[in-house]
């Protein structure tokens, strides 16, 4: 890598914001803002629980992960026709746009749905036609990954793989989300390894609340490329030495670890010393609308807090096109439009 002139610390977040980023894990339901619940709810004739917009973000104080869980599928429950999906996804792409996001991976979760009476084509359509006018209209790349929900069965996320393989060109890959407590990768064994015959790329949350044994078996059963969050590794040095060498990356969400006490401050949170220890950390916003940040304000507060500078700005977003899921062109396109704004801020 090139030496890197210094940025002075006064104009960090200016840098922070410029940088064009790949954003690799975000539930799209999870950037569904109140506001927008609100609008759906009332086309959609749905009862929510809470009087206002004012309410329900009041109610948005969670004391772990499953406090956050319970509110967020409440959330999606709004959603019920194509145009739904396709206004969520596209509100999310308007963010990103103005984050200098280039490509982004969304997760999205067809069983919270379909348990609905919600039909597969209509989430996958949605999302698809947002994608494709994202490209279009935002010019931002994306793709599609399904994440089974893995406080339901294995069978479960088989049935759910039956009903989205008609829709196979629409995604890329699989992963697994949802209450980690009691629900390890194992659990999933055999769907994973079908997915995999399928051609499809793997990932899987591991490591966010749960220990880190179970980032361990999602690499070695599920044999998924990529972890999402796996913080808790910074307990397990033997792990940490693994991840740098096998060159695993990390899907890191800071503000959601703050928001799900998962780190109890960010000026603790163990971010820097994975990236120090060469790991390839990335930095995303999991679910912005819950949260309090789109991927922009993830770096900002980040940044913040942790002694943070310009070449480990430029390290992360740079691990961030390492670690999609493009080919190789598309990839080299992404390192120069990073350079080029290299040229121009430094
Ligand atoms: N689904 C949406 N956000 C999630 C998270 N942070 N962890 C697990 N499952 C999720
Ligand atoms: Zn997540």
């Amino acid at each position: 890598m090139k030496a890197l002139p210094l940025v002075p610390r006064e104009h960090l977040p200016e840098f922070l914001r410029a940088l064009p980023k790949a954003e690799l894990h975000i539930h799209i339901e999870g950037s569904l803002e109140p506001e927008l619940i609100f609008k759906l709810a009332k086309r959609n004739g749905v009862a929510l629980s809470y009087p206002s917009v004012e309410a329900l973000r009041q109610a948005y104080a969670f004391t772990d992960l499953q406090s956050f869980l319970d509110i967020y599928y409440a959330g999606a429950s709004v959603l019920l026709h194509e145009q739904d999906f396709y206004d969520m996804a596209w509100a999310y792409f308007e963010k990103a746009a103005a984050d200098h996001v280039l490509h982004a991976e969304l997760f999205f979760d067809p069983q919270t749905h379909t348990a609905r009476g919600v039909a597969m084509g209509t989430v996958i359509g949605g999302l698809h036609h947002a994608c494709e006018d994202a490209r279009a209209r935002l010019g931002i790349s994306s793709a599609l990954i399904l994440c089974f929900l893995r406080h339901l069965s294995e069978e479960d996320a088989f049935t759910t793989l039956e009903q989205a393989l008609p829709y196979r060109e629409r995604f890329i890959g699989v992963g697994l989300d949802s209450s980690e407590r009691g629900n390890p990768p194992e659990k999933f064994a055999r769907v994973f390894a079908r997915c995999s015959e399928l051609g499809l790329h793997r990932v899987a949350h591991a490591g966010e609340e749960g220990p880190p044994a179970f980032i361990t078996t999602a690499l070695d059963v599920l044999k998924v490329e990529r972890i999402d969050h796996g913080v808790q590794a910074i307990f397990d040095p033997q792990l940490i030495e693994r991840l740098a060498r096998e060159r695993v990356p990390l899907t890191v969400c800071p503000l959601s670890n703050l928001r799900l006490r998962v780190t109890p401050d960010l000026s603790k949170h163990p971010l820097k010393q994975l990236l120090d220890a060469g790991v390839m950390v990335t930095i995303n916003s999991d679910d912005p609308a819950y949260f309090g940040g789109y991927l922009n304000e993830n770096f900002l507060q980040t940044f913040a807090a942790l002694p943070l500078d310009a070449a480990d700005a430029v390290r992360l977003v740079r691990h961030s096109f390492e670690a999609s899921f493009v080919d190789e062109a598309t990839r080299a396109g992404f390192m120069r439009q990073l350079d080029d704004c290299l040229a121009r801020f430094l």
